[in-house]
């Protein structure tokens, strides 16, 4: 009997021990790694009934942080004009939302579940906002570029890829050798440090592709991350600044706009080497000069906002029109001497001409003589003129000098004497007299242009080392 009923006894306990063994079994099911069996659309909708998406997480508890990560995908433009730059970025932000929890009963293959940007309406998310930005578009190709993660233990990771255009208050004093320091200011729009608290995940390293990026017209020098408050009437706002350190590439400048205008002030000094009585000639190039500089100074403005304020490149194009308009008012002054002086001789030769013998000095005087041919700007023209009239008013010590010239070399060499010694020293030097005055560069320089051919390189070239030196040194 007593056999029996232990035999029934142990029978019983082992049934109720099955049973309860296959419930639990069936409960733990779920908990198991990667199953089929799961319904994961039942695990989403069971998350979310219930679920308040207008309610924060820790909702009337210890304020939320959110963690930021940026990754720079493309700098696109920076305009001076509008002093703003637009680039491509893919924001990510983390928080912890206990309310979707779901490893209890779901073990998601890969620790987390990929859903697409539509989830992200379904749930809270925050409210970031960027502080300078002016105009700023999500991705939609092919679908909208977002994305959540949803870990096991609540953790979300919520991605987007959007361009913005962000305002850059820039300092153009010395443009365009200047370095700019953009930012990116991140903030929660309507959550104060008590509900909502952002921050950088992991420092700087939180922002990635900054060095890869490649601009046309500027070099990233350096990136900074910040955390500052912004205390506004309605509280305190935490708020993450991206700055960016971008110096100007100058060599755009370098060959659109320095070396021109480097090249005009040159031009314009080809002019002191133009003999002064062409005039046509030198205020033609004066002119053209100054205008030409005007040209490039308007260039250069048409791609810049209207400043008040003096830049480093107005300073570089205002000194070469300076520079311009000197080396033209150089030809005014030597013009005016010139015409002043021959007024004065004119006079002169006047009283001159009532005396019947000519001196010899007027015969060799260079100025006064061949008045109609001064008038001619074109100098071989000049020259030819000048060459018979020397034929013709040949000195009377030349003309007897000549014949001695001749005795002195191919005559009788026996025969010297000291009067004939002197006689070819004589014609020695009226040779060189005339050959000096054969050359006409030499004869016809002005005293003003030939101090303007040293002054005004120089000065060019003081002021170029000033100039470089105070704006990329200083
Ligand atoms: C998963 O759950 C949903 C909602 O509870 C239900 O409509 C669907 O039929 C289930 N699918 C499977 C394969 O069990
Ligand atoms: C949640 O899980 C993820 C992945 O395992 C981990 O990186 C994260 O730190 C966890 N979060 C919390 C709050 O434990
Ligand atoms: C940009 O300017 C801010 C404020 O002056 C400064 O704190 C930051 O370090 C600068 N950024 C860089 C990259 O130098």
């Amino acid at each position: 009997m007593s056999r029996q009923t232990c035999c029934a006894g142990i029978v019983f306990t082992i049934c109720v021990l099955l049973q309860r063994g296959r419930m639990s079994w069936s409960q733990l099911q779920p908990r198991r790694a990667y199953d089929t069996r799961v319904n994961v659309t039942a695990v989403i909708e069971e998350l979310l009934t219930g679920y308040d998406n207008r309610l924060r997480p820790n909702f009337g508890g210890p304020h939320l942080p959110v963690d930021m990560e940026v990754e720079i995908a493309s700098f696109d433009t920076i305009s001076e004009v509008n002093m703003d730059y637009t680039l491509t970025l893919y924001l990510t932000q983390y928080w912890v939302d206990s309310r979707l929890r779901y490893e209890d009963f779901y073990d998601a293959p890969g620790d987390f579940m990929t859903l697409p940007g539509d989830f992200a309406e379904r749930i809270w998310v925050p409210d970031t906002f960027f502080a300078n930005d002016k105009n700023s578009f999500l991705h939609e190709v092919t679908e909208q570029n977002k994305r959540v993660r949803l870990y096991g233990n609540g953790s979300i990771e919520y991605g987007m890829r959007f361009t913005t255009t962000l305002a850059c208050m820039m300092d153009l004093h010395n443009y365009p050798l200047d370095t700019q320091n953009c930012t990116v200011e991140i903030e929660s729009y309507g959550y104060t440090m008590s509900d909502v608290e952002i921050f950088w995940k992991r420092k700087k390293d939180s922002v990635k592709g900054v060095m890869n990026v490649k601009l046309p017209q500027f070099d990233i020098m350096a990136f900074d991350t910040q955390v500052t408050i912004e205390s506004l009437s309605t509280g305190d706002y935490k708020r993450l600044s991206l700055s960016f350190k971008m110096a100007r590439n100058i060599g755009y400048f370098i060959f659109q706009t320095y070396l021109p205008s480097i090249l005009i002030v040159m031009l314009s000094w080809v002019s002191f080497w133009i003999n002064h009585e062409a005039t046509s000639a030198r205020v033609a190039l004066g002119i053209t000069t100054v205008l030409t500089m005007t040209t490039i100074s308007t260039g250069v403005r048409s791609s810049l906002p209207r400043i008040s304020y003096v830049k480093a490149i107005d300073i570089y194009l205002v000194m070469c029109f300076v520079f311009v308009f000197a080396a033209l008012l150089e030809y005014a002054a030597v013009n005016y001497t010139y015409w002043g002086a021959r007024a004065k001789k004119k006079a002169k030769k006047y009283k001159e001409n009532h005396t019947p013998v000519k001196s010899p000095e007027t015969v060799f005087s260079n100025e006064g003589e061949t008045d109609e041919l001064r008038m001619s700007p074109i100098l071989s023209l000049r020259n030819r003129q000048n060459k018979y009239s020397d034929a013709d008013r040949m000195t009377p010590a030349f003309r007897m000098t000549s014949p001695g010239h001749r005795y002195g070399y191919v005559g009788r060499p026996n025969q010297k004497r000291p009067q004939q010694r002197r006689k070819v020293l004589q014609n020695l030097k009226s040779r060189a007299r005339q050959i000096r005055m054969a050359l006409p560069k030499i004869r016809d320089v002005n005293i003003i242009d030939k101090y303007s051919r040293l002054v005004f390189p120089t000065a060019f070239i003081i002021f170029n080392a000033i100039y470089w030196c105070y704006y990329l040194f200083i």
